[in-house]
């Protein structure tokens, strides 16, 4: 099939080369030029697992190929994925559809034949329909464009694996034609078994924003255990996995810790939210405001049990911050509660250097005050405290003898509790965990 795939940002660009392997002719659209120009000689525009390789292969194939001409997608594809960013208002909860509505205003007028267009961005219920209807406005009489919505649940670093072998398929349609044009677009996937989900414009959105609330909900839960935790002397990873055994809770998503961030679940329920009280329900959702708020404080909790564990006062501490990214195996710092920890650090005066194997120019960029340092052995020679904010793997396999050489005093927050926590404190580290007693220091 000939497929277009519009915007080519983290969603975009995974969706478009997993097309192209499915045996796809594929056409990415961007009006970012360098992006294109990027992706057309084969480089991807950042970090994703997998991602190269396939560009590669799907470039070589010549099933790929990319432009940034919306009259020319227009015409090649006779299914047009909207892989847009709807990212948060500024000044606001709401989400921002400016990019999704100029992507139908730059293609719509230039459609000619029967086609699909497929929404993929996450967004607020009732823009398909909305779009549906703009889409029926601005096409050309005759050229029978049809709507469909099919959300996207791809995580940042499994994003391949996500979008070749998804848990499941979700696909909102107004009709028959479009579940059929739909199926054959996913055939290879289908064949794996994958659960097949049609259901209306509406659920198809909503399927997407309540997935999200309830991830960020779960990890909120175990956050404000973590805090319980910490007032008695309970162990909140021990909570986890002994509620976790229980299936209808389930042990993923319970990593107690700094919280979640990136460019998803945080502006998800905030626009979630604000689209219910548009509707006139918002009491139904001001729970995920409580989601929030136990989130961010966790961000203050690392800071507050930072200053504690280097005496009270950061004013002139050097604090290495280990991790930058809101995740591992990904470059993107969008939100991400490394950041704003550490500016929350500088903010009281600690001397900040930050650490990241993947998200370094990134953050020189959008946080021009904290000192990034490319090399681990440098930016932990003489620390005063380590602050272990993303759970990259490189992290892990620290020797944690040879670290206490080279730093100041040998004392870790572990903000994820993804260190072998005994195994630095038998090295000679005062330990602090969040959510769990710290184990004793050796000797
Ligand atoms: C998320 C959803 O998982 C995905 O389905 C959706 O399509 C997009 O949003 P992503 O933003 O890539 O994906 O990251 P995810 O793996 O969900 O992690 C989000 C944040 O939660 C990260 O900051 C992560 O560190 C944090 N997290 C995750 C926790 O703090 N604890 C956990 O147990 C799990």
């Amino acid at each position: 099939m000939r497929i277009t795939v519009i915007g080519t940002g983290y969603l975009g660009a995974v969706h478009a080369v997993c097309m192209a392997k499915a045996g796809h002719e594929v056409l990415g659209v961007d009006q970012d030029a360098a992006k294109i120009d990027a992706l057309a000689a084969g480089r991807a525009p950042f970090f994703e697992p997998g991602l190269p390789e396939l560009l590669a292969e799907g470039l070589a194939s010549g099933r790929l190929s990319f432009t940034t001409d919306a009259a020319e997608a227009a015409t090649f594809g006779e299914v047009h994925f909207l892989c847009v960013g709807t990212p948060q208002q500024p000044g606001s909860n709401a989400a921002d559809l400016r990019h999704l509505h100029a992507a139908v205003e730059a293609l719509a007028p230039h459609l000619h034949r029967p086609c699909l267009v497929v929404g993929k961005s996450t967004v607020p219920v009732g823009t398909a329909a909305a779009l549906a209807a703009k889409v029926a406005e601005l096409a050309p009489v005759g050229a029978a464009a049809e709507l469909a919505w099919n959300p996207e649940f791809l995580r940042e670093g499994f994003a391949v694996e996500d979008t070749l072998r998804p848990d499941r398929l979700v696909v909102g349609v107004t009709g028959e034609h479009a579940e059929e044009v739909l199926r054959r677009v996913y055939a290879p996937v289908l064949a794996l078994g994958t659960p097949w989900i049609s259901t209306d414009l509406a659920t198809s959105e909503l399927v997407k924003t309540a997935a999200n609330s309830f991830l960020a909900t779960k990890i909120s839960f175990i956050n404000a255990m973590a805090e319980i935790c910490d007032a008695t002397g309970a162990n909140v990873t021990t909570l986890a996995d002994a509620i976790g055994h229980d299936v209808r809770i389930g042990r993923r998503f319970l990593d107690a810790g700094v919280g979640f961030g990136g460019g998803c679940l945080p502006k998800d329920i905030r626009a979630f939210h604000a689209r219910a009280q548009e509707l006139g329900v918002g009491s139904a959702l001001d729970f995920l405001e409580h989601v929030d708020t136990v989130n961010l404080r966790q961000r203050a909790r690392t800071v507050d049990a930072a200053r504690e564990l280097l005496g009270g006062e950061l004013a002139g501490r050097r604090v290495t911050v280990l991790g930058a990214t809101f995740k591992p195996d990904s470059d993107d710092i969008r939100d991400s509660p490394s950041l704003h920890v550490a500016e929350l650090l500088l903010a009281e005066g600690a001397e900040v250097r930050v650490h990241d194997p993947e998200g370094l120019a990134n953050t020189k960029s959008a946080h021009p005050g904290l000192e990034c340092v490319e090399s681990l052995e440098d930016a932990c020679t003489g620390a005063d405290l380590l602050l272990h904010l993303t759970a990259w793997q490189q992290y892990q396999e620290l020797d944690p003898a040879e670290v206490a050489a080279s730093v100041r005093t040998p004392l870790l927050l572990d903000g994820r509790n993804a260190l072998d926590a005994g195994r630095w404190a038998a090295a000679g580290w005062t330990v602090r965990l969040l959510g769990k007693p710290a184990p004793a220091p050796a000797g």
